[in-house]
C-alpha cells in the first residue's frame, strides 16, 4: 500500500514542487490549501508535471478544524507536511495578528486534528529566519535563535509548540526543516514562484526585470561587510527543497520526538553575484541601482548543511546556474505567472 501524505499549502511555491516529488515517488498525495496566496491552477499543473493526479485537493483553511477533520476522516493519512502559512516578513510587521492566527493557530488546529485521528508523523516548514541577525556563519542547528520579526517568531513558536507536544505524546515523530532561500522552478517550466503584486524577494524580482515587467532591480545596500558589499544568502533550488521533504518523510521513523534540520546548500551568494548569474542564464541585461539598505536585512545567512547530510546521507544537487536557468524558464514561459 503506498503511503498517503497530506500536504497543507500544497498549491504554493514549495508545496507544489513537493507534491510533484511525492507523486513521482509513488505516494498518494492529498492537498489542503485555501489559496490566499496560491493559485488553484498550480494543482492542475502538479498533475501534468508529475504525470499522475493528486488523490484529492480541498479548498480548506487549516484553522477550520471541522473541515480538516472531514479530510482526515476521508483519507487514511500516514504523514503530514505542513506548509500552509503566511510568509512575508514586511507584511508580518503590518499584520501580526493574522500571522499568529494563521501560522500558530493553523499549526495548533492541525495538531489537534492529527491527534484525534492518530496521525503522529509530521514534517514542519520552518525558516532560517529564526536565527535572526546571525553573528557567526555558517549557521548550525545549534546556533542561537533570535527572530527579529513576527513572521520569524511564528515559526519559532511553532517549533517550540511541536517540541512540547513531542515531549507529551512520546510516539510523535516531527521533523522541522529550516529553509534558507528557496528559489528556482521545476525544469519543465510549468511550476514556479508566482508572487502576488510586487515581489518582496530578490529572485522573482530579478526574473521580472529580465522579462521586462519591471524596469530595474533595487539592490538594498552595498556597504555590508561582505566581499562585494551586498547581502549574502544561501539560495537553494526549490527542487532540492522538495526532494529534502520527500527524504524527510522517509526518515520520519528514524526516531521519535522533535528533530530540527537546516535545509541549505552551505554556499553563500551575494546579490550582485545572483544578478550576474541570472544575466548569464537568461541572456538578458539586468539593470540595477544600489539604494539604501532594507530595514531588518542582515549581511549574511549561510547554512551549515552537514547535519542533514550526516543523518540522511543526502545533499542538495543543483547549483546557482540551475536555479537561475529554471527560474528564467518559468518566467519566460509564464510571463504573468499562473494568470491566463
Ligand atoms: C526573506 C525573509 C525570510 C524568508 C525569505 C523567503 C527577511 C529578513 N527574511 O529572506 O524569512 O524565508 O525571504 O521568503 O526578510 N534584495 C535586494 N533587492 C530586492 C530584494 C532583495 O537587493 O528587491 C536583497 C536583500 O537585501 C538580501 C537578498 O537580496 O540581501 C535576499 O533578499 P530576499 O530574497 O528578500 O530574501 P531574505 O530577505 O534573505
Amino acid at each position: 500500500m503506498p503511503e498517503t501524505v497530506l500536504v497543507t499549502g500544497g498549491a504554493g511555491f514549495i508545496g507544489s514542487h513537493t507534491c510533484v516529488e511525492l507523486l513521482a515517488h509513488g505516494y498518494e498525495v492529498v492537498v489542503v490549501d485555501n489559496h490566499v496566496n496560491s493559485s488553484p491552477r498550480a494543482l492542475e499543473r502538479i498533475a501534468k508535471t508529475a504525470g499522475r493526479p493528486l488523490t484529492a485537493a480541498y479548498d480548506t483553511d487549516v484553522r477550520d478544524r471541522g473541515a480538516l477533520a472531514e479530510v482526515f476522516a476521508a483519507h487514511r493519512v500516514d504523514a503530514v507536511i505542513h506548509f500552509a502559512a503566511h510568509k512575508a516578513v514586511g507584511d508580518s510587521v503590518a499584520r501580526p495578528v493574522e500571522y499568529y492566527d494563521t501560522n500558530v493557530g493553523g499549526t495548533c488546529a492541525l495538531l489537534s486534528v492529527m491527534h484525534e485521528h492518530d496521525v503522529r508523523r509530521l514534517v514542519f516548514s520552518s525558516s532560517c529566519s529564526v536565527y535572526g541577525d546571525a553573528q557567526n556563519v555558517p549557521l548550525t542547528e545549534h546556533s542561537p535563535v533570535a527572530p527579529t520579526n513576527p513572521y520569524a517568531r511564528t515559526k519559532l513558536m511553532c517549533e517550540r509548540i511541536l517540541a512540547d507536544v513531542c515531549a507529551h505524546l512520546t510516539d510523535m515523530k516531527v521533523l522541522a526543516l529550516r529553509y534558507f532561500n528557496p528559489v528556482g522552478a521545476h525544469p519543465d517550466g510549468l511550476l514556479g514562484e508566482d508572487p502576488h503584486g510586487v515581489p518582496d524577494n530578490v529572485m522573482p524580482y530579478v526574473a521580472q526585470v529580465a522579462v521586462g515587467r519591471r524596469e530595474r532591480l533595487s539592490v538594498f545596500g552595498d556597504d555590508y561587510p561582505t566581499p562585494d558589499g551586498t547581502g549574502v544568502r544561501d539560495y537553494i533550488h526549490v527542487m532540492d527543497v522538495a526532494e529534502g521533504h520527500r527524504v524527510a518523510v522517509e526518515h520520519l521513523d528514524d526516531d521519535t520526538g522533535m528533530r530540527v534540520f537546516n535545509l541549505g546548500t552551505g554556499t553563500g551568494t551575494s546579490v550582485l553575484e545572483l544578478v550576474a548569474a541570472f544575466a548569464e542564464a537568461s541572456g538578458r541585461d539586468i539593470p540595477y541601482r544600489v539604494v539604501d539598505r532594507r530595514p531588518g536585512d542582515v549581511a549574511e545567512l549561510v547554512a551549515d548543511a552537514s547535519a542533514v547530510a550526516a543523518a540522511w546521507n543526502w545533499t542538495t544537487a543543483r547549483d546557482l546556474a540551475a536555479m537561475c536557468r529554471d527560474a528564467w524558464r518559468f518566467q519566460e514561459l509564464n510571463p504573468r505567472g499562473y494568470a491566463r
